[in-house]
């Protein structure tokens, strides 16, 4: 169905349909527009950005690119087309139709997963909020702002959701998103890594790398749900998040690339000299190293307990599907299968079975650590084409932990366990400390100039939309 850009909500869903809904979305959305105006990227309200918004949801339409101003984008409710007779691919209730409707039995389990994955979106735009002041490139700051919009849009997914099919309940639920606030002390928001600070770029590369990358794992087992709107709209959400991703992976790699390339032009023969490459005015290869940890480490925790009997009843229920369930060749119910979970074990790391059921989060992690590992080979490939001896790599799922079976203990990156006392003293050589935060925030000087580039970090090989080097993504002065 193509995209109504006559209503002042645009749609696929037909909502002019649903007088009720449409009326109770519209009275959403003047909310929505002042949480944008105050949460949403600081400044650049007035600037024209070159932003893609989507005009239909199938390959020629989604991605239409065009001049917008910030707080005039086209935020709407796209879902991707409805499969015909499709069927609950997981769980109980294996083969029977998926449904329209929320079963009344599944109304909570539901309510909530819509609405903690709601809650993200809205949190990343208020963490990347600053971001903007500090740009590399006008190339960067459009993408910063790309970003931006679609969380808002995911967030518009999500309330939606919320408001069509739970009621009053959805209702309330769509305004407290708009109340809880990323990094707030009385009203934070729900996950721990939606409320950490994203204080430069080189966080907001790892940020979209591997956070945004949990969101895609989320996302893709949503993407199974039996409940038929929610895969859906989750389908959609999808085609959005791998541009993000993209700017993730982009993004480091030109970090590394342009210190790597200065490292070579200075002589440099040991990366891991910091001073050194420091006083280039380029990012040192161990503190990128330190970024990725803390990153990757936050994002870990976003996949919850290893063992857990929620994940197991949204399993049974058809409610959460395993990362690319269809394509999974067992009989999708797992009610007698195992799968090895990392476990503390007398002071030890070890691999332990599990029934399958509860395993799933950690089966998710799995998978997701291993869509991570891709871009870790990219950035290696740029430091060892350079000739440099120093491999990027992800720590020991063990390392920094807050959540799950290793957060009482303290681990180094590579697995080893500790006291208290040797973490604390230790942390700061595998987590940023004041003084490197300090120092990469002492390189983020705005560069808005078209067709520059900050000192730090690399041009992009292509411009977006195959755009020339020289494009004005971003027109500041209107
Ligand atoms: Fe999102
Ligand atoms: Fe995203």
């Amino acid at each position: 169905m193509a995209i109504d850009y006559q209503e002042l909500i645009p749609n696929n869903v037909n909502l002019a349909g649903d007088r009720s809904l449409q009326r109770a979305l519209e009275h959403w959305q003047p909310h929505f527009l002042d949480w944008w105006r105050q949460l949403g990227p600081s400044d650049f309200l007035s600037a024209d950005v070159y932003l893609r918004t989507a005009t239909s949801v199938d390959a020629k339409g989604w991605a239409t690119y065009g001049t917008v101003k910030m707080p005039e984008y086209r935020w709407g409710i796209f879902l991707a087309d409805a499969v015909p007779d499709r069927r609950i691919g997981f769980g109980d209730e294996f083969g029977k139709p998926a449904w329209q409707q929320v079963p009344g039995e599944h109304r909570s389990t539901l309510r909530r997963l819509i609405v903690t994955q709601g809650d993200t979106e809205p949190a990343s735009v208020e963490q990347l909020r600053r971001l903007g002041e500090t740009c590399p490139s006008l190339y960067d700051l459009r993408n910063l702002f790309q970003v931006n919009v679609e969380e808002g849009r995911h967030l518009w997914a999500m309330v939606y959701l919320l408001q069509k099919y739970f009621g009053r309940d959805g209702r309330e639920e769509a305004d407290e998103l708009l109340r809880r606030r990323s990094g707030d002390a009385d009203s934070p928001r729900m996950l721990g890594a939606f409320n950490e600070a994203t204080p430069d770029w080189l966080s907001f590369f790892m940020f979209t790398y591997f956070t945004d990358r949990d969101g895609k794992m989320q996302l893709h087992s949503l993407a199974q749900s039996g409940f038929d709107p929610l895969s859906r709209t989750c389908r959609f959400m999808l085609t959005e998040e791998a541009h993000h991703m993209f700017v993730g992976e982009t993004g480091i790699s030109r970090v590394v690339q342009r210190t790597c390339e200065a490292m070579r032009a200075a002589g440099i023969s040991d990366p891991t000299d910091i001073a050194k490459v420091r006083a280039l005015g380029v990012i040192d290869l161990p503190t990128i190293q330190k970024k990725l940890n803390l990153h990757y480490t936050l994002s870990l925790d976003l996949f919850g307990s290893e063992v857990s009997t929620n994940a197991a009843n949204a399993f049974n229920a058809g409610i959460k599907g395993r990362y690319h369930e269809t394509q999974i060749k067992d009989d999708h119910r797992l009610q007698n299968d195992t799968y090895p979970v990392l476990k503390l074990v007398d002071g030890q790391i070890k691999r332990v079975d599990e029934p399958a059921l509860t395993a799933l989060n950690m089966r998710l992690r799995d998978d997701y650590t291993q869509d991570c590992v891709k871009g870790l080979l990219r950035w290696n490939k740029i430091i060892s084409l350079a000739g440099y001896d120093f491999k990027l790599t992800l720590p020991n799922v063990a390392f920094h932990r807050a959540i799950g079976e290793f957060k009482d203990i303290h681990a180094t990156p590579d697995g080893v366990l500790i006291d208290d006392a040797t973490w604390n003293r230790r942390r700061h050589e595998w987590l940023p400390s004041t003084a490197d935060g300090d120092f990469i925030a002492s390189l983020m000087t705005p560069v808005t100039g078209t067709g520059e580039f900050a000192p730090w970090i690399s041009p992009p090989k292509v411009g977006i939309d195959n755009k020339p080097g020289d494009f004005e993504y971003v027109k500041i002065e209107t």
